[in-house]
């Protein structure tokens, strides 16, 4: 009897993961991860990700907007094969979808970082290093060195900055990202509630959720608690706490001068992200930027801030002439991604897509993302008759969009 039930267990495993599709299907979307993450997560690592500023408003308004973009198929026309490359600052990219930085990444699943880093160079997608990640960033561009871009949390310290430049273009990333809309620390109630603060100690309550999710809590104990790596030669003793640390650290505003000086000093692809107004793209090109992401850093600064969507589709043309616009905050389907791409984003990008996944299956939910996007990307395309990524623009966008 218990023999029958592992045989037939074994058999719907093998029959779950689908022969013609490069990922498990028992899982076969981001929502499907994320139902997962928040069963095999502790609370407050599930939280950290999921959650958002105030009432969560913004963050559902990313989403709700993406379903509002109404595309049209065209069809008589043959689509057995369709091409997914995209390029972005002259390198090919396999899908116009990449890893938003995500600080702290590690203690969502011990070596996530490394994992979404390495799934992305096989898979040949941007993947983007925090300021505050807890991998060593030569580590990263040594294993991702086609697609590895760096995020840069701008220091308040002009030398701490270009110490930290210096060192980025020394390991040899490919893009540095400046963001640019977290002027203050944000208040976090999930955060708050769970008593998620730095230095990451535990706390009783955080003690009590680990032991009751153990393959996080062992993994987690295996490989010690995530320190931010990269930035930690700046603090200015071993008094500072972290959470001083970060806020002693980052600038409360980033200055104009300060982006030209970045300018002067990065001589690769320059992004500006977090932009959400006119004035400020126009500044950014003024500035030298070769690229702005659209972002509301996933609804997790200004709850009453624009869905980035809308952002997006209400940036003046001469400014997509002018920058690679991408675009992040809400992505969550391969469709979303075309979504994008049809108002006018060259790549599209998702933080809490891939930590769903590392949270989900561990260092193969890195794959697991990327597979489902592909493939959702490579059928959406099919379905909507466009044979490559790159030709996708408005004209498929429905006539209600204008
Ligand atoms: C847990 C978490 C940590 C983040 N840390 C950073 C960071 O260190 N630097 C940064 O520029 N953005 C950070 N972001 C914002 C993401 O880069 C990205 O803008 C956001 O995740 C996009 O929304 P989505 O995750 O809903 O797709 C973080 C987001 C999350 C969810």
């Amino acid at each position: 009897m218990v023999k029958g039930i592992a045989l037939a267990k074994r058999t719907t495993d093998a029959m779950s993961k689908n022969a013609s599709l490069n990922y498990d299907t028992r899982y076969p979307s981001i929502a499907a991860l994320k139902q997962r993450a928040m069963r095999r997560l502790p609370n407050f690592a599930f939280d950290y990700v999921d959650g958002a500023i105030d009432d969560e408003l913004a963050k559902r308004r990313n989403r709700q907007a993406f379903h509002e973009v109404h595309l049209t198929p065209r069809y008589l026309r043959d689509v057995s094969s369709v091409d997914t490359s995209v390029k972005i600052f002259g390198n090919e990219y396999s899908i116009g979808f990449g890893v938003s930085p995500v600080g702290l990444g590690n203690m969502m699943w011990p070596g996530a970082e490394l994992a979404l880093a390495k799934s992305a160079q096989a898979a040949r997608i941007p993947y983007v290093l925090s300021t505050f990640s807890t991998t060593d960033l030569n580590l990263i561009a040594q294993q991702a060195p086609d697609v590895c871009w760096f995020q840069l949390y701008v220091p308040r310290k002009l030398e701490f900055m270009e110490d930290l430049i210096a060192r980025v273009k020394r390991a040899g990333f490919n893009a540095l990202v400046v963001t640019v809309d977290i002027p203050v620390g944000a208040k976090r109630n999930r955060e708050l509630k769970n008593g998620l603060k730095l230095p990451y100690t535990l706390t009783p309550k955080m003690i009590w959720q680990s032991l009751t999710h153990p393959t996080w809590a062992l993994t987690t104990l295996a490989h010690g608690a995530p320190d931010f790596v990269n930035v930690a030669r700046y603090r200015s003793g071993p008094d500072e706490g972290l959470s001083e640390f970060v806020s002693n650290m980052t600038i409360p505003g980033l200055p104009l001068e300060r982006l030209r000086r970045i300018r002067e000093l990065w001589d690769g692809p320059l992004i500006v992200k977090g932009l959400q107004v006119e004035e400020n793209f126009r500044q950014a090109i003024d500035c030298g930027a070769d690229g702005v992401i659209i972002s509301n850093h996933g609804g997790r600064q200004l709850d009453a801030a624009p869905a980035t969507v809308d952002t997006l589709r209400s940036l003046p043309s001469d400014i997509a002439d002018k920058i690679t616009v991408m675009i992040d905050s809400g992505v969550r389907t391969g469709l979303d991604v075309l979504r994008a791409r049809a108002l006018g984003a060259t790549a599209a990008f998702s933080g809490r897509c891939f930590f769903y996944g590392v949270g989900a299956l561990g260092a193969p939910g890195a794959k697991q993302v990327i597979e489902i996007f592909r493939d959702e990307i490579t059928r959406t395309l099919q379905q909507l008759g466009c044979l490559r990524f790159e030709d996708l623009d408005s004209s498929w966008l429905a006539s209600s969009e204008g």
